[in-house]
């Protein structure tokens, strides 16, 4: 309840994605972020075939639809600045994060901090106590982003996604009671 009169506060929402309408809206976002950020760390060509592979409309649905995944858009009076997508893994008492994009013009305002509050909120409404993510090994902002929050490094991995290409990652957790 806390946390919930905090995000009714500032006017930020975390809207849950269900719709096909919901799913295409947060699509083009992730499309847009992901070109414009990870230019610096991979390829034109990965990226395009991660967005494809990871956040297109038809990859989002199954995810949502057979793999367990529930997306959030970030809206800030009702504009549409971001979104996080987690998967729930209760048999392990943790919470995977996979997804947190920020547009640009709205990073290092402390909506990453805001949604922090909102999973952890979550993890303990769900009796899950801890949050475990990937990370670019080379994605430096972020990793300090992360390690101020309270996640540390657990290992290394490097997956193979396909058609060439390894993800090159940083595997980072943080407990809470
Ligand atoms: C990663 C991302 C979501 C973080 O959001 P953000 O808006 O930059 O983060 P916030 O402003 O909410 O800051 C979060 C915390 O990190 C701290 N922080 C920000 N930059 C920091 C830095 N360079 N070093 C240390 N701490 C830093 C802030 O002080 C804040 O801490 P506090 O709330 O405890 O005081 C955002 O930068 C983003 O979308 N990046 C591009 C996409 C991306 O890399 N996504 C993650 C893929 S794994």
């Amino acid at each position: 309840m806390e946390a919930e009169r905090e995000r009714a506060a500032d006017g930020l929402v975390f809207e849950p994605v269900r719709t096909g309408e919901q799913i295409k809206e947060m699509t083009d976002l992730a499309d847009e972020i992901w070109h414009e950020y990870f230019v610096t760390i991979l390829s034109p060509d990965q990226i395009d075939y991660m967005v494809e592979k990871f956040q297109s409309a038809g990859a989002v649905k199954k995810q949502i639809a057979d793999q367990g995944y529930q997306y959030y858009m970030l809206k800030l009076s009702g504009r549409l600045i971001g979104y996080t997508g987690i998967v729930e893994q209760p048999q392990e008492k943790r919470l995977f994060l996979s997804k947190l994009y920020l547009e640009k013009p709205f990073r290092g305002r402390g909506y990453a901090s805001r949604t922090f509050e909102f999973l952890e909120e979550l993890c303990r409404q769900k009796g899950l106590s801890a949050i475990w993510l990937t990370v670019n090994r080379f994605n430096d902002h972020t990793i300090r982003v992360y390690e101020k929050k309270g996640f540390v490094k657990v290992r290394t991995q490097a997956a193979d996604i396909g058609n060439g290409y390894l993800m090159d990652d940083y595997i980072m957790e943080k407990h809470f009671s």
